[in-house]
């Protein structure tokens, strides 16, 4: 697959950006690490690492992306080269230095500069007049493309402003040395038709558009974002920008995984081609819903955990005489196998880790001896360990959040009578064990109590979840965690357990080294979450 032919479709990744604006899918420096070299072995042209003005931290992690990523080309990898390091910048110089400063390290640096051009941006937001935004525009591209050979523009709001100044605005930043165009449906406000044709007339009547790459931009506020991301490469686009499982501002960005399926699955008739590893894509689904606590639902189209699920009795009885009655890829297309795992609870620690390592799931040393002792126990209580419980399990020790505190034990007495009561006992950051109990409205609540009582970090509870992580009674548990302390923006916390109210309070004390570990590092921003009632 070559990038240079005419139906090659550049795959820009903005997970780590835009993905990572979604209210309180923070990821910390290290996480942003992991997900971009899982989005170089996915084979994405373009990572967008971050908006390196927005806070030294940010700025860090683009530093690292465009050192460790930007640098190596991985082994089967589609493309020979290392990807694109992107870091995005508002038109403003101090912005684009911050930008450039983030990825000049890596081999292929871009900097992607935006201003809006909707009419109504530029009255309520911008304050500006159309003349002083392109002039604005052109002066920033120039500057941008003093320092970098490759120059993404993008006009905010391009789906709701006017035609024919967009076009007046393109040839201008086309001329002071754009090298991509990207056109973002910000409000996700278009139809496929509107932004199909909106494309098509960027190309027709922009002089000099041939010349540079036309990219889409899609959000999803009318659950349009993939069909609108397609409509605008069929009409001649050869970028798409889109989010791994879709998160993004609001309703988010186009997912990622459903677009380069729709490509894939329907090239006969589109046309079109990526250099993605599709194999790869549950994988970096589980990875970014980890690192972000945003869960994955059930029925999310090709990485959800029912996506190639058949319940209805005509339905399985259809996939027995023939899978393409009802499946229209393989599971195994897109990474997604049920793999029961042959191991069971005799099995040695050098076969544990070799199936984690082929899962990608790494671990070595103290993190592999305490997963394969949780393995250990979870193969006494359950019937078979499946890929999923140890994907969970490996998910807890590849936390990349420091752990300061941690749980040694717990006990939780609850029922019909009597008030539900917790004690908890803790490791704390110099290694001494403190304990208390409490009392609550049900075992979380007061597990949760309890470790207030130790740890004594004020926080509000803003998301609680728990789902199981395959079927049956004997399940392992998994719990997500959003708090937020004071001004900070939310942190999140992930636990694993085969009880349910362990699994609670190991999330609960993850969210609480997470906030612990940005006041750390200072990174302070708002978020936009509401509170959520306390789990009971
Ligand atoms: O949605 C949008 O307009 C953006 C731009 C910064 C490209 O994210
Ligand atoms: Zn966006």
């Amino acid at each position: 697959m070559k990038s240079s032919s005419a139906n090659y479709v550049r795959i820009f990744d903005t997970s780590l950006r835009d993905g990572e604006q979604a209210p309180g899918a923070s990821m910390t420096s290290a996480e942003k690490l992991e997900v971009a070299r899982a989005l170089t072995r996915l084979g994405v042209d373009v990572i967008e690492a971050g908006f390196p003005a927005a806070s030294p931290d940010d700025l860090a992690a683009v530093q690292a992306i465009a050192a460790e990523i930007g640098q190596t080309s991985i082994e089967g990898r589609p493309q020979a080269q290392p990807p694109i390091i992107c870091g995005l910048a508002r038109c403003t110089k101090n912005d684009i230095d911050a930008a450039w400063q983030g990825v000049k390290g890596a081999k292929h640096p871009r900097i992607h500069t935006f201003l809006a051009t909707s009419d109504l941006h530029l009255k309520h937001k911008l304050r500006m007049s159309r003349e002083e935004m392109t002039a604005r525009a052109v002066e920033m591209v120039a500057y941008a493309r003093s320092l970098c050979k490759d120059v993404e523009f993008s006009p905010e709001d391009a789906g709701r402003s006017d035609p024919e100044f967009l076009h007046k605005v393109l040839a201008a930043v086309i001329k002071a040395g754009a090298t991509t165009l990207n056109i973002p449906d910000t409000v996700g406000y278009t139809m496929p038709d509107e932004f199909g044709a909106l494309i098509e007339g960027i190309i027709k009547h922009t002089p000099g558009a041939k010349d540079v790459i036309i990219s889409v931009h899609c959000h999803d506020d009318l659950g349009l974002a993939v069909a609108n991301s397609l409509a605008g490469l069929r009409a001649g686009a050869r970028q798409a920008e889109v989010t791994v499982n879709g998160i993004g501002e609001r309703a988010g960005n186009a997912s990622l995984e459903e677009v380069v399926m729709a490509i894939r699955t329907r090239g006969a008739k589109i046309g079109l081609q990526t250099g993605v590893d599709a194999t790869q894509l549950c994988r970096i689904s589980k990875l970014v819903s980890r690192s972000t606590s945003y869960p994955v639902p059930p029925n999310k189209a090709i990485v959800g955990a029912n996506a190639f699920a058949h319940e209805s009795g005509i339905h399985q009885d259809g996939m027995i005489k023939n899978a393409e009655t009802y499946e229209i890829m393989k599971p195994q297309d897109v990474g997604a196998t049920h793999t029961m795992l042959v191991l069971g609870k005799h099995s040695g620690r050098a076969a544990f880790s070799k199936r984690l390592t082929e899962l990608g799931y790494p671990l070595e040393g103290d993190a592999l001896l305490k997963a394969f002792n949780e393995f250990k126990k979870l193969a006494d209580r359950k019937k078979s360990v499946l890929d999923a419980d140890l994907i969970a399990l490996a998910s807890d020790e590849r936390t990349t959040v420091p752990e300061l505190w941690a749980l040694d034990s717990l006990q939780v007495m609850c029922g019909t009578t009597g008030m539900p009561t917790a004690s908890v006992r803790l490791r704390d950051p110099d290694g001494k064990i403190r304990s208390a109990a409490a009392l609550g409205t049900g075992p979380v609540d007061a597990a949760y109590k309890a470790i207030n009582g130790i740890v004594q970090l004020p926080v509000e509870l803003l998301e609680f979840g728990i789902s199981a992580v395959t079927e049956g009674v004997d399940a392992l548990a998994e719990a997500t965690v959003r708090v937020r302390h004071e001004e900070q923006r939310s942190s999140h916390g992930h636990g694993a357990d085969s009880d349910i109210v362990v699994a609670a309070a190991k999330a609960y004390i993850a969210s609480l080294n997470h906030v612990l570990s940005r006041q750390s590092s200072g990174r302070v921003q708002h978020s936009q979450s509401a509170p959520t009632e306390v789990p009971r």
